[in-house]
C-alpha cells in the first residue's frame, strides 16, 4: 500500500498514476467539483486562511497534518485503508468467500445505488451549511464548520473514486449527477429528505452534526463490512473523519447548554433570553426535530431491500464481528408494528429487520449523547434533564409515518398531536429567536452570548488562537 502521494494533482494512496485512464477521468471531474464548491460551498470564505487538518497517513495514529489552508486549495484526495489480502466476506450468503475486488455483475445496480445514496449526502450537507460562516459564534467554531465542510467534500471524492473506477460510463454519469442535485431544490433535490432540510442557524448545525452525521457513522460502519472490498476500505477511512463531525455536534450542543445553565445560575428566576442565551426547552425541541429527522435516514423498519443487501453481502451490521450468527437466516427480530392505528407485536425475519438493527445501535449512541448533556446540567446544579424522543416520534418514513406518536412513542390521535406540537417541536417564534442570536462573533478569543467556550482548542492550540485569518 503506497503512502499518500501529495505530488499528484489528486493526492491518493491508490497508485492512481498507474491507471492513466482513471487518472484522466478523475482529473476532468476535478474542475467540475471546484466549480460546485465555488458556487454552492462556503464560497465567501475562499480567500481566508483556515487552520485545517489534512490527512497525511491512513494509519489510526497521527494521520492528520494541521496548517493554514485556503479552502479551494485543500488537498482533497483518495484515501483507502490498506488492503488485507486475506479478507473474506463476513456475513450473508457469500460468507467466507474472498472479498470482491471487482463489482460482481449481479450486484452492480444495487451497489451503485448504495454508493450514490451515500455519496449524495456529502455535498448536500455542504450546501445546507453554506451560509453559516457569516454568523459564526467564534473563530474556533468557524474553523470547525469549515473542517466539516472540506471533509464532506472529501467524502464526495471517496464515493466518486468508486463510481469512476468500478462502474464505467454510468459511474461517471452518476458522479456528474452528484454535482447537479441541490439541497432543498424543488426540481432537483438531494436524495434523502433530511439533506433537503434548511440548516440556517448554528443550533441546527450543531444538532445536525450530532444526529445526522451520526447516522453517517452507522451507515459507514455497515458499509465498512461490505463484501465489495474497495467500498469497505473507503468507508473505514471515512469513519476516522466522521468522528470529528460528531464531536463538533456533541460538544457544541453541550456548550450551548452550559452557557444557558450558567445564566440560570447567575440570574435565578430571570428569562435567559434577557441575557442572549437559549432556553433549555428550546434546545430540547431542536433535539426532537433533528433526532427524529435523522432517525428516518435508516429507512423502513421492515425492508426487503435491507434483506437483499445483507444476503448479498453488500451491507452488513455495524461491527458485524460482535454478532454470533453472521448469516442471520433463522433468527427473528421482535418488533412493534403499526397496524390499523395500533401497535402490534410481531416477530420479523431478522434479515428484513436489518434497518431496525442498525437503528438500535444509533439510538443507543444518541442516548449516550443525551447523558453527556445531562451531566452539564448536573454540574451546574440545574434541575432540567434532556431526553431523546422515542424512535416513533415525528417520523416521515417507515411504519410509524402512518400515525402520530408522543415523545414516549405512545400512539395519539391527530387532534392531540396538533394540540401538543408546539410543546414538542420548535415554533416559528422560537426559530426566529434563535435566528436573532445569529450575529457573527469573530473577534479572536470572543464567543457569542449563547455558547460557552470549549474546554480546549484544536491541535493543542489555545482557545483564543486565530483559527481563521481575516
Ligand atoms: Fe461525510
Ligand atoms: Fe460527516
Amino acid at each position: 500500500m503506497p503512502q499518500i502521494d501529495y505530488s499528484q494533482k489528486i493526492p491518493n494512496n491508490v497508485d492512481l498514476a498507474s491507471d492513466k485512464r482513471l487518472q484522466r477521468a478523475l482529473e476532468s471531474w476535478q474542475p467540475s467539483y471546484l466549480e460546485w464548491w465555488n458556487s454552492v460551498g462556503p464560497s465567501d470564505f475562499n480567500t481566508r486562511d483556515v487552520y485545517l487538518r489534512t490527512a497525511v497517513d491512513v494509519g489510526a495514529e497521527g494521520w492528520a497534518h494541521f496548517g493554514y489552508v485556503r479552502m479551494p486549495e485543500y488537498r482533497w484526495g483518495i484515501f483507502l485503508q490498506p488492503r488485507d489480502e486475506k479478507r473474506v466476506i463476513g456475513f450473508g450468503d457469500h460468507m467466507g468467500e474472498p472479498a470482491w475486488q471487482q463489482v460482481p455483475g449481479e450486484y452492480r445496480n444495487a451497489l451503485r445505488r448504495i454508493i450514490v445514496t451515500q455519496g449524495d449526502t456529502e455535498p448536500a450537507s455542504v450546501e445546507q451549511q453554506r451560509l453559516l460562516g457569516h454568523t459564526a459564534p467564534s473563530l474556533y467554531d468557524l474553523r470547525n464548520l469549515f473542517q466539516v465542510n472540506v471533509e464532506e467534500g472529501r467524502h464526495l471524492w471517496a464515493m466518486v473514486y468508486l463510481l469512476h473506477t468500478y462502474f464505467g460510463r454510468d459511474g461517471r454519469e452518476e458522479a456528474e449527477e452528484l454535482l447537479q442535485r441541490r439541497s432543498g431544490n424543488a426540481d432537483h433535490p438531494r436524495i434523502l429528505s433530511t439533506f433537503n432540510e434548511p440548516c440556517e442557524d448554528w443550533l441546527s448545525f450543531l444538532c445536525f452534526t450530532m444526529f445526522t452525521d451520526r447516522d453517517g457513522k452507522f451507515q459507514l460502519l455497515a458499509l465498512a463490512e461490505s463484501g465489495f472490498d474497495p467500498l469497505a476500505r473507503t468507508c473505514r477511512f471515512m469513519l476516522t473523519e466522521e468522528a470529528h463531525h460528531m464531536f463538533v455536534g456533541q460538544t457544541g450542543v453541550a456548550r450551548v447548554i452550559e452557557r444557558t445553565c450558567q445564566v440560570m445560575k447567575d440570574h435565578p428566576g430571570k428569562d435567559v433570553r434577557e441575557y442572549g442565551a437559549i432556553p433549555l426547552e428550546t434546545i430540547q425541541r431542536y433535539i426532537n426535530f433533528w433526532s427524529a429527522s435523522s432517525t428516518d435516514l435508516f429507512g423502513a423498519e421492515v425492508s426487503s431491500n435491507s434483506a437483499n443487501f445483507f444476503g448479498a453481502g453488500l451491507k452488513g451490521r455495524a461491527n458485524e464481528d460482535r454478532w454470533t450468527d453472521h448469516r442471520a437466516m433463522d433468527e427473528t427480530y421482535a418488533m412493534e408494528r403499526f397496524v390499523d392505528g395500533k401497535l402490534v407485536k410481531e416477530d420479523v425475519a431478522l434479515r428484513n429487520a436489518m434497518n431496525e438493527v442498525l437503528r438500535d445501535e444509533y439510538v443507543k449512541d444518541n442516548e449516550k449523547g443525551i447523558e453527556y448533556w445531562n451531566r452539564v446540567c448536573e454540574r451546574t446544579g440545574v434541575g432540567f434533564r434532556f431526553s431523546l424522543p422515542h424512535r416513533r416520534f415525528h417520523r416521515k418514513i417507515g411504519e410509524y409515518a402512518a400515525g402520530h406518536f408522543d415523545l414516549q412513542g405512545k400512539p395519539i390521535d391527530e387532534a392531540t398531536w396538533n394540540a401538543r406540537i408546539a410543546e414538542w417541536l420548535p415554533s416559528a417564534e422560537e426559530k426566529a429567536y434563535v435566528k436573532s442570536l445569529m450575529i457573527p462573533c469573530v473577534e479572536q478569543g470572543k464567543f457569542a452570548s449563547w455558547i460557552a467556550p470549549p474546554a480546549k482548542g484544536v491541535d493543542g492550540k489555545p482557545v483564543d488562537f486565530e483559527y481563521v485569518k481575516s
